[in-house]
């Protein structure tokens, strides 16, 4: 079975929960926590998820909270992490074809549970569009400094 690595906060517990159940039976689902309703920061298990997603390549991972807004942001801060906040069967699939998408990201407050199971199998169903396009694109991700270097220019 193949590995997924999922997380929650606090806000996104009930979603993990209603996840793991939908994907027992065809994943090895590896729960990073929150292990309860208790308060916790969503940057911290989305580092945790981040961290194993970037340890066994082709791996996929899933962090919820109340938005899968603060999730997503915190998981972009890592290099070789393309999470994508997805409350559209739509977007999911967008995300994972021309954006090669390796962290699902979703709400639990924001995203009624009957659609994110369908959010989440068409992400996990979605190949990657081999197009050369897409692939030349999302590489400029992590390309060193372009960010940086361009507002320099900017301000010359
Ligand atoms: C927690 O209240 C909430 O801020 C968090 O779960 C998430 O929605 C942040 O983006």
């Amino acid at each position: 079975m193949k590995d997924i690595f999922i997380g929650s906060d606090h806000a996104g517990y009930n979603l993990k929960q209603a996840v793991k159940n939908h994907l027992a039976a065809q994943y090895n689902v590896v729960d990073l926590g929150a292990f309860s309703q208790e308060s916790v920061d969503y940057s911290d298990i989305a580092r945790e998820v981040c961290e194993k997603v970037l340890e066994y390549p082709g791996s996929f991972g899933i962090m919820l909270c109340g938005t899968g807004q603060g999730s997503a942001m915190a998981c972009n801060r890592n290099k070789g992490i393309r999470a994508a906040l997805c409350n559209t069967v739509e977007l999911a699939e967008m995300a994972r074809s021309h954006n090669y998408a390796n962290i699902l990201c979703m709400g639990e407050r924001t995203t009624e549970e009957g659609l994110a199971m369908q959010i989440l199998d068409t992400f996990l169903n979605t190949k990657e569009d081999p197009d050369e396009r897409h692939k030349r694109r999302v590489d400029k991700f992590d390309t060193n400094g372009s960010v940086h270097s361009a507002s320099l220019e900017n301000n010359a």
